[in-house]
């Protein structure tokens, strides 16, 4: 069951091609352009929309996180992204033109059920992005896409997130297409892009022997960070709950422009900081975030960089490298999150940790 793996998890990982591959399929039409059958909203309805409000918990929550960038680039409308149990109790400014996404793999996160209950009583359209079929949460929304990756056995969520990523992806360039804020060529590059993907993520599990030494290296260690920019920042927060919830050591994952506001006191001799270098690009997303990895590197951290294939700027300042597929920036994360799932996956192993049931946690948390 566990396809000669030693946990689901792992078995999770290494389904996440095809999970991805999943998720992408049947979503154009024969002329090429996005369909999205399941979402049961007008493009009347689409194109009156003019804030989205996201809500989810724990990973889900930093998918949305990336949604916020995708969305708000390709669709110029205001995109919030809020933990579910915060949304709640507040008094959140909802309209009938407020879309309210909710993301949940297992579609019963009691928070997050909640949450578009309260949505749905101040009259705001509800669209769930929700792995499992039937479940709760897609049956009390207006409307749904679903990831379609399968069951999702292993506690920590791993191709739920990627297939997650890649609905938000969907959504986005599904509302560009109805608004027209977008070419329908520009939106069907990125679908092709889209398209590649299985086989970057497939590139990338191949550097999976390098991920496990590294871990094997960096047992013992009593905290590790992460540092990302852009829709790299959401991944190194993922990166370090990952760490939390299987090897039970202090981990956080850091905007790394925010290093000097604080975070950078933290960095001492020896100290592993896991850094997602965006590609390089017009933007100076690229240059700044080296220039952050000095400025640790300067203090004795030890760096692991994710950077693209071809970036040679970033080699003076990686002591360990692990190459990326050349991705935009915007999609980085489906590649970029796959390696730090591989080391917590190993470094849990490693010590002995049960990685499918780790300590205190559900695979649904379906209390408030
Ligand atoms: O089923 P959901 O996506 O609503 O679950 C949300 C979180 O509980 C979940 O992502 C949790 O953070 C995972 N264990 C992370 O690996």
């Amino acid at each position: 069951e566990k396809d000669g793996h030693d946990w689901f998890m792992r078995k999770e990982i290494f389904e996440q091609p095809s999970a991805v591959a999943n998720s992408l399929l049947g979503r154009r039409n024969a002329s090429g352009r996005l369909q999205l059958d399941e979402v049961r909203l007008s493009d009347e309805e689409l194109r009156d929309i003019d804030k989205v409000i996201v809500i989810a918990c724990g990973t889900s929550f930093y998918a949305g996180m990336v949604a916020k960038y995708a969305i708000e680039h390709w669709c110029r409308i205001p995109v919030e992204v809020e933990l579910a149990s915060e949304f709640r109790y507040r008094d959140p400014i909802l309209t009938r033109e407020t879309l309210v996404v909710a993301i949940s793999q297992s579609g019963e996160t009691a928070d997050t059920l909640q949450a578009i209950r309260h949505a749905r009583t101040q009259r705001s359209k509800v669209l769930a992005i929700c792995n499992s079929n039937g479940s709760t949460i897609p049956r009390e929304s207006d409307a749904v896409i679903y990831t379609h990756a399968g069951p999702e056995i292993g506690v920590a969520s791993t191709k739920g997130f990627l297939t997650q990523l890649v609905a938000c992806y969907l959504l986005g360039l599904y509302l560009a297409q109805v608004k027209g804020t977008r070419y329908n060529d520009e939106i069907a590059l990125v679908m092709d892009q889209l398209e590649q993907m299985p086989a970057h993520i497939e590139t990338v599990l191949g550097q999976s022997e390098r991920v496990y030494e590294l871990a094997r290296e960096f047992v013992g260690t009593p905290s590790v960070l992460f540092l990302g920019r852009h829709a790299g920042y959401p991944v190194a927060l993922e990166g370090a709950l990952k760490l939390k919830e299987l090897a039970y050591i202090h981990a956080e994952g850091f905007a790394a422009g925010e290093l000097k506001h604080g975070p950078i006191a933290l960095v001492d001799d020896g100290l592993p900081i896991w850094c997602v270098v965006p590609p390089r690009g017009r933007d100076q997303l690229h240059e700044k975030m080296i220039s952050g990895i000095q400025e640790v590197r300067a203090r004795g951290a030890r760096t692991i960089c994710l950077a693209e294939e071809g970036d040679t700027a970033i080699e003076p300042y990686a002591d360990e490298l692990i190459r990326l597929p050349k991705v935009p920036v915007l999609l980085q994360p489906l590649v970029s999150a796959v390696p730090l799932q591989l080391f917590a996956c190993e470094l849990a192993t490693l010590m002995g940790h049960d990685v499918d049931m780790p300590r205190n946690l559900a695979k649904s948390v379906t209390v408030e």
